[in-house]
């Protein structure tokens, strides 16, 4: 007998099933797939059967990705074209942006990365048939300085601008705002009381709730702060109305 995973009818990859045994693998295409998080979720994905896939831009990556089951295709989110990420997302049942600029970057990297490879994520997924998309973004993007020239405040902007131009499509879309990432071990526990305290949330965290988010319709078009807290990763997203 099967084991219930609690997970609603019509996500995608379970479609009808209910039980471990009946699962329908999802491939999953993550941009920005050798970053921290990024790696996380691929280790986790594959070691639920899932087949992830991570979009690098230096293939010397693509060993560390095999390494935690998943594929590694090389793409260079700044030089591709809608076409040629479309044909990367051929056959996906799901894509996760979680590429970044990185903190190193300038504004310029903020604008191409945070924001133009964001979008472009979403114009291939909609090019490919791809409905679901997990847009890992920030917390703070909805309160980004209109005017200040700092580098952080231009993040939040573009990150503000790739979120928005989300939550416009006819796409399966949810957008995760965590707040600041460490690399302290996962707790298996968040929040997404949207009223709390801005706080810290380790990447382990992240990667377990994009697991948990990818084929749970209730997270279908929202917006959802994630923070360490109090609740089971699991239960938080079950809780959502
Ligand atoms: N830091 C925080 O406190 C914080 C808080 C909330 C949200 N966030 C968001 O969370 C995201 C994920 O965090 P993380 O720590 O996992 O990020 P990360 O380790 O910096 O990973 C970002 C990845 O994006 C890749 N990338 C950059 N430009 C690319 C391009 N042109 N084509 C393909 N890939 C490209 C990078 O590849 P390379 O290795 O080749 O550069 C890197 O592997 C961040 O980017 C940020 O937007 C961060």
């Amino acid at each position: 007998m099967g084991v219930d995973m609690g997970y609603g009818g019509g996500g995608y990859g379970r479609r009808t099933a209910r039980t471990v045994e009946e699962r329908i693998p999802m491939r999953v295409v993550i941009a920005g797939g050798h970053g921290q998080i990024a790696l996380l979720l691929e280790e986790r994905l594959s070691g639920r059967g899932d087949q992830p896939v991570g979009i690098v831009r230096n293939p010397d990556h693509v060993a560390d990705l095999e390494q935690r089951g998943a594929e590694g295709v090389v793409l260079d989110l700044e030089q591709a074209g809608v076409e040629e990420l479309a044909s990367v997302l051929d056959g996906a049942d799901a894509v996760v942006f979680a590429a970044g600029g990185g903190p190193g970057s300038g504004t310029a990297r903020k604008e191409t990365v945070d924001k133009n490879a964001a979008i472009l994520l979403a114009d291939a997924a909609e090019r490919a048939g791809v409905r679901r998309y997990l847009m890992v973004s920030s917390m703070g993007t909805d309160r980004a300085d209109p005017d200040s020239d700092d580098v952080f405040q231009v993040y939040l902007r573009a990150k503000a601008a790739a979120d928005a131009d989300l939550r416009s499509r006819d796409l399966d879309w949810t957008i995760v705002q965590p707040g600041r990432l460490t690399d302290e071990p996962g707790t298996g526990r968040v929040s997404l009381d949207p009223s709390a305290e801005p706080r810290e949330i380790p990447r382990a965290d992240v990667a377990h709730a994009l697991e948990a988010a990818l084929d749970r319709p209730a997270t279908y078009r929202k917006q959802l702060t994630l923070l360490s807290g109090p609740d089971p990763v699991e239960e938080a997203f079950v809780a959502l109305p």
